[in-house]
């Protein structure tokens, strides 16, 4: 099933270097499936992560698959050099041995320039190319690796006669990446999304941290002097700048940012309010690299239910969605009506994936 994605409309066309429209939709390999026009309307709160050379926990994927909503085989960093090939046959395995219904089944593969990529994309794509969703691809740097990629899984489509495109997933984790994110969100009708990865970033940037994700004590503005010590101090948020970055980016061409990972597994109320900026700002949902964090992905990617009923009453309030209302005090007009939309459709999208919530975001 496809559908407008709530992100964004259409494709933007304006920049020279672009192919024209027509060019743009057609299949890059005879007998590969045609490019999607709109993304699948598909509710991706948690991308959760499982390493599949572990054989303990890739046992455990059948009983994973209904609590979260994306399941990702990781190829990449985290996997020991000597477990790559074991990685990529344990994700093969997974995919054959579970239905993975309406969860989304995707992989990161390992980097562009590794010894691993290409058997990464040509073994998997020939096993379980017709139940893959997504990869996800690290440390994108431009528009070129989108279309490396874009034409690999094109041949490899027509090659094994796929009747669905694969999509592509960037990480923004590279400050090259960061300057070209406009172009990497455009380089491909298959570009599903992006997700933000704050610990390779960090390095490429030469950011003095040792963290995955999160804050830092000592990123902070202080206060006036009141002639009083100790000064109050305020916490500022490393990651706002290239969060915002990155969404206008996505949001401008119908595709979705995503928060990455935040690796303080000890640190869960951490972890919710970097997932609740993420967003807030206009993200879709986040990694979960530890069970802890699926219920926090899920509670804060999800529209809190009194959010919902008051969108609700703006929509009611504004049948066409023009004009202006007052509802307890505040001000609604064409824009607040726009707002409530996006809150309302994401609401509908989670309801159909999540009876729990249906209950809860029922009209009243
Ligand atoms: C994720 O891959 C990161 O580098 O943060
Ligand atoms: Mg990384």
């Amino acid at each position: 099933m496809t559908a407008p994605c709530i992100y964004g409309e259409g494709i933007n066309f304006s920049e020279d270097n672009m192919k024209s429209p027509r060019a743009y939709f057609a299949p890059l390999a005879l007998g590969a499936p045609a490019p999607l026009r709109e993304m699948p309307a598909r509710v991706e709160r948690m991308i959760h992560f499982v390493p599949p050379h572990n054989d303990k926990l890739r046992a455990r994927v059948g009983e994973l698959i209904g609590s979260v909503d994306v399941i990702l085989g990781n190829l990449e960093d985290a996997v020991p050099v000597d477990a790559k090939i074991a990685a990529r046959q344990g994700f093969i395995a997974m995919a054959r041995d579970n239905d993975f219904g309406a969860t989304g089944l995707w992989t990161r593969v390992n980097a562009l320039n590794s010894p691993w990529l290409l058997d990464d994309i040509t073994e998997i794509v020939a096993a379980v190319g017709d139940k893959l969703d997504v990869i996800m691809l690290p440390k994108v740097e431009g528009a070129w690796d989108i279309h490396y990629l874009d034409q690999l899984l094109a041949q490899l489509e027509a090659r094994h006669h796929l009747a669905k495109p694969i999509l592509i997933h960037a990480i923004l984790e590279t400050a090259e990446g960061v300057n070209n994110v406009v172009d990497i969100a455009r380089a491909s009708p298959r570009m599903q999304g992006m997700s933000l990865g704050p610990a390779d970033l960090a390095a490429s940037r030469a950011m003095k941290t040792t963290r995955v994700g999160g804050g830092h004590p000592d990123y902070r503005v202080l206060a006036d002097s009141a002639g009083t010590e100790p000064r109050a101090h305020y916490q500022q948020d490393l990651w706002h700048y290239t969060i915002a970055k990155m969404v206008d980016a996505c949001a401008a061409q119908g595709i979705k940012p995503f928060y990455g990972p935040f690796g303080d597994f000890s640190d869960l109320a951490a972890c919710e309010v970097q997932f609740r900026n993420a967003f807030l700002m206009g993200c879709a949902g986040a990694w979960t690299l530890h069970p802890s964090q699926i219920a926090i992905a899920k509670r804060v990617f999800s529209p809190d239910p009194a959010e919902v009923a008051f969108a609700r009453r703006i929509l009611a309030a504004m049948p066409d969605g023009s004009g202006a209302v007052m509802i307890d005090g505040k001000m609604q007009d064409d824009a607040t009506w726009k707002q409530a939309k996006v809150m309302i459709d994401l609401a509908d999208e989670v309801a159909r994936r999540d009876p729990d919530l249906a209950r809860l975001y029922q009209p009243a």
